[in-house]
């Protein structure tokens, strides 16, 4: 079982991966090939942060006895492999409660954002707490810089951070990240491409 073999600096990462492996799996399984995954002592590599922009949650409704219908919407960018996507996430919202739940959606496992095999995107939201927003960012893609014979790699992060409170009313709410989030890739599985 690759998840015996898990280091220990990792651990704070396993509760993020399952969900990870599965939506994969799942959605892979035609064109994945079998190989068996393999998790990476982060030590021997150095990569570039990846850059989250114009990070943003917009809720809207019609009716003050309505849920608001939320949008979380950012640019991700990883240098290291010179491409980016666009992450839309939607929920439902009563504007108040901020456990995870029927009055507050948000989706605390994996969601595609953009699936275009072996390149693949996945955001999930952790917590909110206030404006303190901590997610579960992973990305796939075929890996010939760190590999060779090149692997399909996945690349995890958690980061937690800030978002403004920009403007709320009966009918909208909006918070916004005031500069991009750096964040730091802090754990990688692969498999033989
Ligand atoms: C990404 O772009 C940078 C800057 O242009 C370049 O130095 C680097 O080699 C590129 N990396 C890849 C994987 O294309
Ligand atoms: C987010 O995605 C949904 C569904 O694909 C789409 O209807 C909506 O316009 C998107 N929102 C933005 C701001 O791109
Ligand atoms: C959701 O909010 C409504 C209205 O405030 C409340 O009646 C209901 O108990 C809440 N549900 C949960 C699960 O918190
Ligand atoms: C974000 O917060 C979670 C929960 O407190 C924690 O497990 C995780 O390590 C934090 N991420 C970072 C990058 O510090
Ligand atoms: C990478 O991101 C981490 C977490 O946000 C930050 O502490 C660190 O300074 C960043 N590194 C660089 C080179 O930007």
């Amino acid at each position: 079982m690759a998840f015996l073999l898990v280091l220990s600096l990792m651990l704070s990462l396993v509760a993020c991966l399952p969900n990870a492996l599965t939506n994969l799996a799942t959605l892979a399984t035609a064109t994945q090939p079998s190989g068996r995954k393999t998790f990476h002592d982060l030590g021997q590599f150095d990569w570039k942060n990846w850059t989250l922009t114009e990070v943003c949650l917009d809720c809207t409704r019609t009716s003050p006895s309505e849920l608001f219908d939320c949008e979380y919407k950012f640019q991700w960018d990883d240098p290291n492999f010179n491409t980016s996507t666009v992450c839309n996430s939607s929920w439902k919202w009563d504007g108040v409660t901020m456990q995870n739940g029927p009055n507050n959606t948000y989706n605390t496992n994996y969601i595609i954002c953009e699936l275009a095999w072996p390149e693949v995107w996945q955001l999930k939201i952790n917590n909110i707490e206030d404006e303190l927003f901590e997610l579960g960012l992973a990305h796939t893609c075929k890996d010939e810089i760190d590999f060779q014979p090149p692997e399909i790699a996945e690349f995890f992060a958690v980061p937690n951070f800030t978002m403004a409170l920009m403007g709320r009313d009966d009918y909208s709410i909006v918070y916004a990240a005031k500069e991009p989030v750096s964040v730091l890739i802090q754990g990688l599985t692969s498999e033989p491409a």
